[in-house]
């Protein structure tokens, strides 16, 4: 069965920790549901950590819908939120033809958005259509080009208050969720313990209800950068890279593929096929 809204707030109501997942694969997606996970988010991240590109900007619909797909497929019991990726929800038309592709295109159960009480109108009218949409504050990487850089959020009295207002606007509008990223722990601790729904963190210190991180980050795929918020569980871009020596050492010397990669042929079928052949 897979997991709903409801039972991701449930999980704050009994006092346990939600922890979040990005995907943006089938394997991934099948491995890391296989191991429990509630909740995963096919990141617009997907931009800067699969296709290369240096921020989430680029990112389109098209391309969330795609990996939407392959994650939907991969995993059976998680909750799978999309991201309704850069100016995909300018307006409430915009924002409702771009959480339906993500949910009969995509199979999303939910979709997430960035910004604060001026998003309001858009997450109730979702919210109206029957979209299950999780709010995204503090550091939010869409608005890059406003931050300057990645960057806490928050430090000063009259952002922090207005970020506790932006939750509660957000939580007023329907918002099952909020994810606060690159926020100072105690302003997160402070709004964790000021919502009814779950905050999940990134870079937010102890006190949020759920934690996220990049799987990439995660699974140390990330061979240039490693953002100070995350952790490294384990390093597969070095198991990879030795895989991928050891292949074209057995490549090379003719280890590989040997007699038991290979399939044979009755001889008679070879020599009638290569009868009257140079
Ligand atoms: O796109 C993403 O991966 C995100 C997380 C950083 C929360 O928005």
């Amino acid at each position: 069965m897979r997991k709903t809204v409801l039972d991701i707030q449930q999980m704050k109501a009994h006092g346990e920790r939600i922890p979040m997942l990005t995907a943006y694969d089938y394997p991934i997606a099948k491995l890391l549901d296989q191991a429990g996970i509630p909740m995963l988010l096919v990141g617009d991240s997907v931009g800067n950590n699969v296709l290369g590109y240096s921020s989430t900007i680029p990112v389109t619909l098209d391309d969330i819908v795609r990996h939407t797909t392959a994650v939907v497929r991969g995993a059976q019991s998680a909750l799978i939120v999309a991201d309704l990726p850069f100016l995909s929800y300018a307006t409430l038309e915009m924002a409702v033809a771009g959480a339906r592709r993500l949910m009969q295109e995509g199979g999303a159960q939910a979709v997430k958005l960035e910004g604060g009480a001026s998003m309001a109108p858009i997450v109730q009218r979702l919210v109206e259509c029957g979209v299950p949409v999780m709010g995204h504050l503090g550091y939010t990487p869409q608005s890059e080009h406003v931050f300057g850089k990645a960057r806490v959020q928050g430090r000063k009295a009259a952002v922090a208050r207005k970020m506790i207002e932006d939750a509660l606007a957000l939580e007023a509008a329907g918002v099952f969720a909020v994810v606060l990223e690159l926020v100072p722990a105690p302003l997160a601790g402070a709004i964790s313990r000021r919502l009814r729904i779950p905050t999940i963190g990134i870079g937010a210190g102890t006190d949020c209800d759920g934690q996220v991180l990049i799987i990439h980050d995660v699974l140390g795929l990330n061979p240039d950068f490693m953002p100070r918020l995350a952790k490294r569980f384990v390093d597969l871009g070095s198991i990879i890279r030795e895989a991928a020596t050891s292949y074209i050492n057995e490549v090379t010397s003719r280890a590989f593929p040997a007699e038991q990669h290979s399939s044979t042929m009755d001889e008679a079928m070879l020599r009638e096929a290569l009868e009257g052949l140079e």
